[in-house]
């Protein structure tokens, strides 16, 4: 299955064990350059934007009408899955070749950075909604993979995605002072790391006491990191989520300082529907789910783009951002049909 096969080809760049194609970095690059090839010899003409994002389109006959687009992420976190980002970018290529011209342009979109791994994320789509999109397309429509278990428990190879969850990013620095190890009394310490050790149990147990809602501290820094000093400073990441903007500050009360935020949005109904009419036909269950993971989609929702996303089944449990992700062939083959018919209705109509 091509799609599968150019999976792998991603998949072995970078050294293992798992994806390992961070933004801004060499092996995001090369992930760029191998699907623009794969653009060019599908007869796309192919554009890269001032922030890097890779555009393939497919003019269509209609150059007054504004284009329909698909697409997601090219780069990873550090030992990443098979599918995160990638399976969005090549299933939607996989369809616009199948789909061929419409009325409307159809382009595929890598969006650059989106994972954010050393600060905020979606760096590529951000940038382009802050800046050139101009015109904004009629449709945007994201297949990315559940990285979750209620497909899987649902049996269900397909979902239509219904929102996706507020967040907040940031970091904390906390000050102490360094001492000896050995010779400082504890009621004499100011310690660096215990302090952040109780900002992260309190987050978690904050975090747990709010319906829906996640708190994660990712990276920890310690200075000056020797076992024999007590830690004199401590730089924390924060990333909270949240169903709505209510829930995410009832968790960010314990969070002092300033954290980047994004709004909960919801999904256009037409791009939403188009969805919804191909699993029917499809003869599948229509499955709604909300998304807790952050995606291009969300910038480009909340940039005024009628938005739509397509979950496929995640295997596992679920797991996601870890070289166990799995999503099967057949689930694959089903994203790329119900992709197609979308992309279809939406391309071919005023
Ligand atoms: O962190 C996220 O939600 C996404 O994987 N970037
Ligand atoms: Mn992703
Ligand atoms: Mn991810």
């Amino acid at each position: 299955m091509r799609v599968l096969d150019r999976l792998d080809e991603l998949y072995a760049i970078g050294a293992g064990p798992g994806a390992n194609r961070l933004g801004g970095s060499v092996e995001e690059d090369e992930a760029h350059d191998l699907v623009a090839g794969w653009m060019r010899e599908a007869g796309l003409q192919v554009d890269v934007d001032p922030a890097g994002n890779l555009f393939g389109r497919l003019a269509g006959r209609r150059a007054d009408l504004t284009e329909v687009w698909t697409g997601s992420h090219l780069d990873s976190v550090p030992a990443g899955g098979r599918f995160d980002g990638a399976l969005g970018v090549v299933a939607g290529l996989e369809a616009v070749e199948r789909i061929g011209q419409q009325e409307r342009t159809l382009a595929v979109a890598a969006f650059r950075d989106e994972e954010g791994c050393r600060g905020q994320g979606c760096v590529g789509s951000r940038a382009l909604c802050e800046g050139w999109l101009d015109p904004k397309p009629a449709a945007f429509v994201e297949a990315h993979v559940e990285q979750g278990p209620r497909l899987e428990q649902a049996g269900a190879p397909l979902a239509v995605v219904t929102g996706i969850v507020a967040t907040a990013r940031g970091e904390l620095v906390f000050e102490g002072e360094p001492g000896h190890a050995g010779t400082t009394p504890m009621a004499d310490r100011h310690d660096a790391l215990a302090a952040a050790a109780e900002f992260v149990l309190a987050l978690r147990d904050t975090a747990g006491a709010v319906d829906g809602a996640v708190a994660t501290v990712g990276r920890l820094e310690v200075e000056p990191g020797a076992t024999n000093v007590i830690p004199s400073r401590v730089v924390v990441s924060v990333d909270v989520r949240a169903p709505d903007s209510e829930r995410l500050e009832a968790v960010l009360a314990v969070v002092p300082g300033e954290t980047r935020r994004a709004e909960a949005v919801t999904m256009a109904p037409a791009p939403t529907d188009a969805l919804r009419g191909e699993l029917s036909r499809l003869g599948l269950q229509v499955v709604e789910l909300p998304s807790g993971a952050g995606h291009d989609a969300g910038v480009l929702a909340a940039a005024g783009v009628p938005t739509a996303m397509l979950f496929v089944r995640s295997l596992n449990g679920g797991v996601s951002h870890s070289p166990e992700e799995e999503t099967s062939a057949e689930d694959i083959a089903w994203c790329v049909e119900a992709l197609d018919g979308a992309l279809t209705t939406l391309a071919s109509v005023e």
